[in-house]
């Protein structure tokens, strides 16, 4: 049977009491007494109960984060930032994957607040704005993450609206006309802002977004998606049938309206990973045939087969300013004040778009720069 407190008591010749002190409040004992007690509990293996701690204490030592996909390096990056900041506070981080889902989401979140987390980091599949008041409101801090946040709210993003018009002006000064817009379902905050900097890029640059974009919607954002995208595109070497095309290889319609698109914005860089493989099976040379630009900057973007132009979000500073906002709330209310942070994107140029061989990574800033505005008062 697992040691408890007063076998410890016992051994270290103290009070339970003492033993207590000892695990929630060690500045009141003295040293050489904190000290037997501790001896004690390494002879008797003992392991404090985390939940008893946590009732009496009203609040765990762990934060929630709930994302949309784990399996997206995006959000292991993200993650990797928050959990040293929190780490570093002393706290654990509990992760969680929605998978885009707003069921699984619901049911992460009610599961946190049973727990009761010091906090929850979120980027919630939909606007989700009444079920995150709710559980602002029961006491627990809610940080939006990847998400600008309504009034009220912290929130720490990345402005995605000038990220989709840096990757479609990008294009447009190449001398594309013709641009697949591979976007996820625009219930996800990201993808509908990133569609709107695409068609906000068509505009400024003189032309009509519906003859020179062509969307293609995709279930979810990852490699499989941008594979099966590709299969709805007519790129200009399968139109002219001078690339040799496996016709098995070609699942979904082909034939689209207008001129084949000679060039490609996937709103992640998992699509723009999937879309360049295919495109290498069906013989289609990138960026030659079909220029490609990605969104995240994930370390897989440098290093693909075709060095990924892309998007870049300072992902790991993301997580990092989501924990310290969260924290600050939760453990020194008296000087938080809600605020939100966006970051400004920077289009890292490589050889997926580029005609000639990239060049390497363009200079970037260390850090990029954030705005940070006082949010509205609720
Ligand atoms: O989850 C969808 C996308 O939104 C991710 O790839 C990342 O770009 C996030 O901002």
């Amino acid at each position: 049977m697992a040691a408890g407190m007063k076998d410890v008591a016992t051994l270290a010749g103290v009070a339970v009491g003492t033993v207590s002190n000892v695990l929630n409040h060690p500045d009141l004992v003295r040293p050489q007494t904190r000290a037997r007690v501790e001896a004690a509990m390494e002879q008797l293996g003992f392991i404090p109960n985390a939940s008893a701690r946590q009732l009496r204490a009203g609040r765990s030592r762990c934060l929630g984060l709930v994302v949309l996909d784990v399996t997206n390096p995006f959000f292991t990056e993200v993650a990797r930032g928050v959990e040293d900041y929190a780490q570093a506070e002393g706290y654990a981080v509990i992760l969680c994957n929605s998978d885009e889902a707003e069921d699984k989401e619901h049911q992460y979140l009610r599961v946190l607040e049973e727990q009761r987390v010091r906090g929850i980091l979120i980027t919630p599949v939909h606007g989700r704005a009444p079920t995150i008041k709710g559980i602002r409101e029961r006491g627990t801090p809610v940080v939006l993450l990847d998400r600008p946040g309504p009034a009220g709210h912290c929130s720490v993003a990345v402005d995605d609206r000038r990220g989709g018009e840096l990757a479609v002006a990008h294009l447009l000064a190449l001398g594309h006309r013709r641009i697949a817009l591979v976007n996820g379902p625009l219930a996800i905050r990201q993808c509908a802002d990133r569609r709107r900097g695409a068609y906000e890029a068509v505009r400024k640059a003189g032309f009509n977004p519906a003859e020179v974009l062509l969307e293609i919607p995709v279930p979810a954002m990852n490699t499989r998606c941008g594979a099966d995208a590709c299969d709805q595109l007519r790129v200009s070497g399968l139109a002219a049938g001078s690339i040799p095309v496996d016709p098995a290889l070609i699942t979904g319609p082909t034939a689209i309206r207008g001129p084949a698109p000679t060039a490609a914005f996937c709103t992640n860089d998992l699509l723009a990973l999937g879309l360049v493989r295919r495109l290498g099976q069906l013989g289609a040379q990138v960026p030659g045939d079909v220029a490609i630009v990605g969104y995240d900057d994930i370390d897989f973007a440098a290093d693909s087969a075709v060095p990924l132009t892309s998007v870049r979000q300072p992902k790991y500073q993301l997580g990092q300013a989501a924990a310290e906002l969260l924290l600050e709330e939760a453990d020194r209310p008296a000087q938080h004040e809600h605020r939100r942070i966006v970051f400004t994107p920077e289009l890292i140029t490589r050889a997926s778009s580029q005609p000639e061989p990239a060049r390497p990574g363009a200079i970037s800033t260390p850090r990029s720069a954030a705005r940070v505005m006082p949010a509205p008062p609720v």
